[in-house]
């Protein structure tokens, strides 16, 4: 908890400097999302990436939106239209996901990861809803001092999240420094 991204903060989320630091698009080309996509995007936030993700899907893919805060899931919604049937949404704390196992293809998880107690036990939620061919997609600080973002003793080593996802049956697919402060890892089940 004491981790957590707030949600009176939402609007550092969408800010202008965010989007030209990391933009959503230029994230999410990475993701190589097919129109039957069934993606899971942990930790979603207020939609930065969820909203324009919705644009590489076609009437029978799904993005679902989970977030510890169902606060920041209604200001989600709030940026949608009401029509838009492409999207679900759960409020979760990620130790137990509500949707069956193996139905999922992509896991999206965006500066979330070093916010969760219990790593191990996400890491297993996340095999369980993947298929055999899921991938998972994740982004998060450096260990290094930074002008902005969360406090240092807060932050994860790419290897020590690689060696949890590793360890639990993943396989690095791709490392990649995005910019000077945050980290790209696609992982596949091994
Ligand atoms: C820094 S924000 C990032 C939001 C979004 N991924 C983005 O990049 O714009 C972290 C989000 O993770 C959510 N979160 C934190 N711990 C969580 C948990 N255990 N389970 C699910 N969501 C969690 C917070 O509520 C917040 O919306």
């Amino acid at each position: 908890m004491e981790k957590q991204f707030q949600f009176e903060n939402f609007a550092k989320l969408e800010s202008d400097e965010r989007k030209k630091m990391i933009p959503a698009k230029m994230i999410l080309d990475k993701l190589n999302i097919k129109p039957n996509d069934r993606i899971l995007d942990f930790g979603a936030g207020i939609g930065y990436f969820s909203i324009p993700a919705l644009e590489y899907l076609g009437k029978d893919g799904k993005l679902i939106a989970l977030d510890i805060s169902s606060n920041m899931l209604d200001e989600l919604k709030s940026r949608l239209d009401n029509n838009i049937d492409t999207i679900d949404f759960i409020v979760s704390d990620g130790s137990k996901i509500e949707i069956d196992d193996n139905k999922i293809d992509k896991i999206f998880i965006a500066f979330v990861y070093h916010e969760i107690d219990n790593r191990t036990a996400l890491i297993n939620e996340f095999m369980k809803v993947l298929n055999s061919d899921g991938e998972v997609f994740l982004l998060d600080w450096h260990l290094v001092e930074s002008p902005f973002g969360p406090p240092l003793d807060h932050r994860i080593d790419k290897n020590i999240v690689i060696q949890e996802f590793t360890n639990l049956g993943f396989e690095l697919v791709n490392s990649e420094l995005i910019n000077d402060f945050q980290y790209f890892l696609k992982f596949k089940i091994k």
